[in-house]
Parts: structure tokens; C-alpha cells; sequence
């Protein structure tokens, strides 16, 4: 997968040779960066990636959330990101004291929230779950419990209908997600009739309603990979078909689009990560995330409870 003849490439392999660095990449990386990784994966692959990993130093090729859960998962490591200012909306949704109130409307609820938040709503939370596991883990939770569920109404009314839980939900959203034009969707379905409409759980009800598949990155890229179609358009953040054209060669890909002439399928806080961003990180050790002592404590029960109910 390595370019021969990109110089950058053996000077990030040799420094985190010499340090004792891993990468981790979510799949909405640029295809360099997914392909200089030691691991590529979704959210919950990740944070199952940073509990486990030997390495000294791990450099967090995702959005701030996603390092913030490899510091509290293992706090030993020093752990690092190409670029800090790299959030996301999700999680900017929330924040910890309106969240705080919520909570105190409902004092009796399960609270589940999504990993896609700071270590600050984690700490408020029963349990965390991501894409993958959602609905896995709210089944778990005793049926005469009410259940608050953040930060993303999307994911959140999708479980909802698939348990036939009555849940309380965060209205925030994903600025990827839910920029997919469905007009330009159903236009393309005519145009290409034996396509598949495979969507993350992060779009819009609408979107989901006309899906042939709904799944997880790493659901969507099993999918492709497996099923006996030769094309699909596909709903989510475009990064993902870099593997999907690796693991599927034959396959046809088409991206679905967003509502305007933009690259709103791109993540613009994932995409600021670049592959020279990478070798600086690693050369300088900088910029590090860290989580206080107590904050972390508090995060760590609903994360570990999370990977204990998804096994
Ligand atoms: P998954 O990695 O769980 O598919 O979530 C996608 C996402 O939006 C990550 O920010
Ligand atoms: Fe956040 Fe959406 Fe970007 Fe994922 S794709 S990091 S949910 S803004």
C-alpha cells in the first residue's frame, strides 16, 4: 500500500520505529494517511485498537473525541493528534452543564451517549456506545428504564425504532450526515437501477427510510465487500470508499452527494489531519491530549461498560 517513492512515508515509519509509535486511523482519513497506518478502523475498532495497543506514543489520526477516548481507555500512553483544532459537530453539540440539565429533568433515565462526545459528557454517562453497537447496547438496558440518549438524534431515533424504545434525545446532528441531497439520490437510483443505497445511521430518518443497507463504517465497508451486488451509492463520509476500493476491486462506488456544489461529504474537521501534519506530530510529540486525573476516572466506567456489552 506504501507509495515507493514517497520520502515522508520512511521518515514517519522511522520515527515511530525509533519511538515506539503506533497510528491510528479512522476511515475518514485521507487514503495517505489510512495507508501509512498501523490501524484503520471506526470508532469502536479504534478505541478497542488504543485500550490494546504496547506502544508508547499513539498518534490519533480522527477528531479530538476519538484521542480523548484512547487517553482514557490507556492513560499510561502519551497520545497525540496531527491537528488539535480537529472536533467535530457532534460533539460541539453538547455541551457538559445544558447536557447536565437534562439529566436533571430525567433523574431516573439510563443515560447513553454516543462516543462521538467530549470525556465531559462521557463522565455524565451509563454507558457510551458508537455506530456499531448501538443498538446492541441499548437492548441491554432493563425495558422499565427510561433512557436519555446524545448527542446525535439521528442515531438516536434509528435505535429508538429498532429496540421500540421510548428515548429522550439530544438534538444535535452530524454536518456530513446530513447535507445528503435526497433529490440528487433518488436521481441517481434512475440512473443506475441495480445500485444499493447503503447509509451510516448518522443521516437524516428520510435518507435511512430509503436505504437498501444502514450500517457502521466498518458495517458499510463488510457489506460491500460481501454482498453479491456489483453497485452502490453510498452515504456517508467519503474517506471510507479509500478501503472500500482496496478490499472490493471490482465493485462499483458512487459517492453520494451532498445538497450543494461542496465537498460537504468530506469531513472539514477530519480532513484538516494531513500527512505532513503526521510527521510533525510525531517528530515534535506535540500537539498531546490530555484528560485530568478525575475527569478521566469518570469517563473510563461508561467506556469500559461499553466494550464489555459489545463482545
Ligand atoms: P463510526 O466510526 O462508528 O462509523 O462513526 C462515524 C463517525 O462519524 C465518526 O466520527
Ligand atoms: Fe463529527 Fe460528523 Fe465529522 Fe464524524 S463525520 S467527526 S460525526 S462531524
Amino acid at each position: 500500500m506504501k507509495p515507493e517513492f514517497d520520502p515522508i512515508f520512511d521518515e514517519i515509519n522511522q520515527i515511530k520505529k525509533a519511538k515506539n509509535a503506533v497510528i491510528l486511523a479512522h476511515y475518514y482519513q485521507e487514503p495517505e494517511i489510512q495507508d501509512i497506518a498501523d490501524f484503520v478502523g471506526d470508532s469502536l475498532e479504534l478505541a478497542r485498537a488504543a485500550q490494546n495497543t504496547k506502544a508508547d506514543l499513539i498518534l490519533f489520526a480522527g477528531v479530538h473525541f476519538m484521542a480523548e477516548g484512547a487517553k482514557i481507555l490507556n492513560p499510561t500512553r502519551k497520545v497525540i493528534m496531527p491537528d488539535l483544532r480537529a472536533g467535530c459537530s457532534l460533539s460541539d453539540s453538547c455541551p457538559p452543564e445544558a447536557f447536565a440539565k437534562l439529566r436533571a429533568k430525567h433523574p431516573d433515565h439510563f443515560v447513553v451517549s454516543y462516543i462521538n462526545c467530549s470525556a465531559a459528557i462521557k463522565a455524565q454517562s451509563d454507558v457510551i456506545c458508537t455506530s456499531s453497537n448501538a443498538v446492541k447496547i441499548v437492548s441491554r438496558i432493563p425495558k422499565d428504564r427510561g433512557v436519555i440518549f446524545a448527542p446525535d438524534r439521528n442515531l438516536g431515533a434509528y435505535v429508538a425504532k429498532q429496540t421500540g424504545r421510548d428515548m429522550v434525545l439530544w438534538q444535535g446532528t452530524c454536518i456530513v450526515h446530513e447535507t445528503f441531497s435526497e433529490r440528487k439520490i433518488a436521481q441517481l437510483r434512475l440512473e443506475h437501477p441495480d445500485a444499493e443505497l447503503i447509509a451510516h445511521p448518522e443521516c437524516e430518518p428520510s435518507l435511512l427510510a430509503k436505504s437498501d443497507f444502514i450500517g457502521s463504517t466498518s458495517a458499510l465497508l463488510k457489506h460491500v465487500i460481501e454482498s453479491p451486488k456489483a453497485k452502490f451509492i453510498i452515504a456517508t463520509e467519503a474517506g471510507i470508499l479509500h478501503q472500500m476500493k482496496l478490499k472490493a476491486p471490482g465493485k462499483t462506488l458512487i459517492a453520494a452527494p451532498p445538497n450543494h456544489e461542496c465537498n460537504c461529504n468530506d469531513c472539514p474537521f477530519m480532513k484538516l489531519n494531513t500527512l505532513e501534519k503526521v510527521l510533525l506530530a510525531l517528530k515534535n510529540e506535540t500537539p498531546e491530549v490530555d484528560v485530568p486525573a478525575p475527569l478521566r476516572e469518570k469517563a473510563l466506567a461508561p467506556l469500559e461498560k461499553m466494550l464489555q456489552w459489545s463482545v
